[in-house]
């Protein structure tokens, strides 16, 4: 069976899960869906990342220790994508044994191999990022993240010798034109790579930081927070044993946001190489979603919360929303009247109304039995299949290449087009005439392969909408008849439900 594997960036614990996290982790849901639909064989991870002067610091400033704050904060995302559905494989923390184990180990290897090196170090250090900053890359003498001057600190560290690997980096990205996707953040690696490399300070003093894993061959100093938060993305597969890591691992996708490239574009990789491990499949890489009043921050009070979106509209919706408005690689704005809009227009409306017209006929008219077909369909009825069918075969296309937008585009064309069959062939009237019915029984038939398809189509981005089609159509996903050809679904005598409303119209943008 085909493997894929994907991975969501294991969040830092100074905050909670916001719309930013819950997109990323979403995607990945999504991915892990719709590969697993198609026979693959999937791992879904994702995580918290929880050492650092920022955990330490949030600990203190709670007045906990930083172990207690860390189990806390993870809970909560754990509890919160079990409460989305979310159908992770595994939550892993930088916190567990097994992991910190694997990174000293990794440490080692390399240390022994000559990879890393002792030295003494002096730059700016801006404690928002925990990374020392050269002085050309400073803004005005600040750092350009977090506004604020960076401290100049002189010690003695331990360095990966990153620089060793720069030109089999820039070799493996040229020779895989999408190790890195969409192309825009892979012309930005490659411009990166360009200037000389330098080597990556991977220790910090224990004497100033004590949260963290320490380094197997220094007692007195830890491991710089993304050496060893990489590394989550092999310490979890290999807990199943070394050979579940060494099937899964050469089919890794990452997906970040843009804001965390350089770390999984070039310290990874070279770190990997360095272990003579390969290298992950592809790093997939998408925009950030802004608030209309600028950067989501708790100050600004502007923060969404994955939890709130989910009891005011639904998780189905709030999905749909954050798959439907985003361009994958590109920023994105959002705002409430936007998400409303497309819940009414998309949901609502056009796959709401679709799947309680037809339900509400086909219970009026037949008391919710499916009538057979005939033998010969009439070319309108072709026609819808064939939309269904190009449907089917666009979103296979779009979904290679992580357009989630397109992807629902091709399956709204389709449902579209079911709503304009309904008022060409216009039922309603022609039941009034008795000559007439076994025809209005053959254009319903054709509306539930409508929605049967709709739903197969739909399952990974709105789960558990179509948990309730499929209980309406009378079908379970288990069924060979779910999967039938267009017409070969509904046995003779097959009865559906009645009409449900799915998705509310919300009538006033919801502003608080
Ligand atoms: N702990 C590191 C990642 C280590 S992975 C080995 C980290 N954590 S984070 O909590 O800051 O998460 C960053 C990620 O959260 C982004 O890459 C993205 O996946 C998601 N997002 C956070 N804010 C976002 C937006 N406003 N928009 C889109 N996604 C963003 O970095």
């Amino acid at each position: 069976m085909d493997k894929i594997y994907f991975t969501t960036p294991i969040y830092y614990i100074n905050a909670e899960p916001h719309l930013g996290h819950t997109y990323t982790t979403v995607l990945a849901d999504t991915l892990t869906r719709y590969y697993r639909s198609a026979g693959y064989e999937v791992y879904f991870l994702t995580g918290t990342d929880e050492h650092g002067d920022k955990i330490a610091q949030a600990a203190k400033e709670k007045g906990i220790e930083p172990k207690a704050y860390a189990d806390r904060i993870s809970a909560i995302f754990r509890s919160t994508w079990d409460a989305c559905g979310i159908a992770y494989d595994h939550f892993i923390r930088t916190t567990d044994s097994y992991h910190q184990t694997i990174v000293r180990d990794f440490l080692q290897q390399i240390y022994d191999s000559g990879e890393i090196y002792f030295g003494e170090y002096g730059g700016y250090y801006c404690f928002g990022c925990e990374r020392f900053y050269t002085e050309k890359e400073l803004v005005g003498g600040k750092c350009p993240d977090h506004q604020t001057e960076p401290e100049y600190i002189s010690e003695k560290n331990y360095f990966f010798r990153m620089s060793k690997y720069q030109q089999s980096l820039i070799d493996h990205i040229q020779s895989h034109p999408d190790f890195i996707r969409p192309e825009r953040y892979r012309t930005e690696v490659l411009a990166f790579l360009r200037e000389p490399l330098e080597d990556l300070c991977i220790s910090r003093p224990k004497s100033r930081l004590q949260w963290g894993i320490p380094l197997p061959f220094d007692a007195d100093y830890v491991t710089y927070v993304w050496f060893d938060a990489l590394i989550n993305y092999l310490s979890a597969l290999e807990l199943h044993g070394s050979e579940f890591r060494e099937n899964f691992w050469p089919k890794a996708n990452h997906l970040i946001a843009k804001d965390i490239l350089k770390p999984h574009a070039i310290y990874w990789p070279t770190m990997l190489m360095a272990a003579g491990l390969p290298l992950y499949e592809h790093l997939n890489v998408h925009g950030y979603w802004v608030m209309d009043s600028g950067k989501m921050s708790k100050s600004l009070g502007n923060v969404v919360r994955p939890l709130e979106m989910k009891d005011k509209f639904g998780m189905d919706a709030f999905r749909y929303f954050l798959l439907r408005e985003m361009s994958f690689g590109q920023d994105a704005k959002f705002s409430l009247e936007a998400l409303v809009t497309r819940i009414n227009a998309d949901l609502a409306n056009n796959l709401g109304n679709l799947v309680s017209r037809v339900l509400a006929m086909q219970q009026k008219y037949f008391d919710g039995v499916v009538q057979p077909l005939g033998p010969t369909w009439a070319p309108e009825d072709e026609e819808l299949r064939n939309k269904f069918v190009s449907a089917e075969k666009e979103l296979a296309r779009h979904m290679a290449e992580l357009q989630f937008h397109r992807a629902l585009e091709s399956v709204w064309g389709a449902i579209d087009h079911a709503n304009r069959y309904v008022v060409h062939t216009s039922p309603f009237t022609l039941f009034k005439d008795a000559d007439k019915r076994p025809r209005v029984g053959e254009v319903l038939h054709h509306l539930l392969e409508a929605i049967r398809t709709a739903s197969r189509l739909l399952a990974p981005f709105l789960p558990d909408t179509v948990k309730e089609l499929r209980s309406l159509l009378a079908l379970n996903e288990a069924d060979a008849a779910y999967r039938a050809p267009w017409g070969r679904c509904f046995a003779p005598g097959h009865k559906v439900d009645g009409p449900k409303v799915l998705f509310p119209r919300i009538e006033a943008p919801a502003n608080e």
